[in-house]
């Protein structure tokens, strides 16, 4: 069997006074994961290892952190499928880290809040279901794609200002599938919450958190859009302040 090197990061705040990378050597086959090589460190040497993990099927968005310089959910990543022989893990940037491979996602969730993450329809209530949208629609189309967000982070790891006074990829990716959803009814409060400064203006354009995404959404291409429809709909407030 292949062995391949891990290095961990390690960090016990109740211990340690900062932060360390450890290295361990992990047999692998070809259908390791790297979430499997840390069970391995975990179970087989040893090693009271910290990291979240669920579902081991790519849905539940809890294993991700950076691997080999990139956030990654870990039970979708073959440790053959990456370009270098080494595998070093890291935990997720931008977060708060609370030990080891486990950060604290209290301000990435608390993003979505921000921008109230609640569908609320016209006319709803428990005995009746929303209008639904054709699936062959324009609207579908946009909407669509972006609802496969699973919570991960990644984009949030990857953004070089989220973190700070910036809503984030994800806040605002689950903002645009609300506001372009033409039975919503909260659209001018979410617009007028991301038209702050820590909204999609922050946006450095940067892209990465299209390019991390694991479910390939178009996150950046989507905040782009809602900028454009803020810009539009600034001016058509001051050409048409009574509308
Ligand atoms: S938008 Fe993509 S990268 Fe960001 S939290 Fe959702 S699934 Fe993860
Ligand atoms: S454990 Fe759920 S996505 Fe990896």
């Amino acid at each position: 069997m292949n062995e391949r090197e891990f290095t961990v990061h390690r960090y016990d705040p109740k211990v340690d006074t900062e932060p360390r990378f450890e290295s361990y050597d992990v047999p692998i086959s070809a259908s390791t994961s790297v979430l499997d090589g840390l069970f391995h460190i975990q179970e087989t040497l040893g090693e009271n290892l910290s990291m979240r993990f669920s579902c081991r099927q790519g849905v539940c968005g809890s294993c991700c952190m950076e691997i080999n310089g990139k956030a990654r959910l870990a039970c979708q990543t073959p440790v053959t499928g990456l370009n270098d022989r080494k595998v070093t893990v890291r935990p997720l940037y931008n977060l708060p880290v609370i030990k080891d491979l486990v950060v604290d996602m209290d301000p990435f969730f608390e993003s979505f809040e921000a921008i109230d993450p609640s569908f609320v329809a016209e006319g709803l209530d428990e005995n009746s279901d929303p209008a639904v949208i054709p699936p062959d629609s324009r609207e579908r189309e946009v909407i669509e794609p972006r609802t496969d967000c699973v919570g991960c982070g990644a984009c949030y790891s990857s953004c070089s200002v989220a973190g700070d006074t910036y809503l984030g990829p994800a806040a605002i990716n689950k903002a645009l599938t609300l506001l372009k959803d033409s039975r919503e009814m909260k659209t001018d409060e979410r617009f007028e919450r991301l038209s702050e400064t820590d909204g999609v203006q922050g946006c450095h354009v940067q892209g990465e958190c299209s390019n991390t995404c694991p479910k390939d959404i178009p996150v950046s291409e989507g905040i782009q859009l809602l900028k454009r429809d803020a810009i539009k709909r600034g001016i058509k407030q001051r050409l048409f302040p009574s509308d």
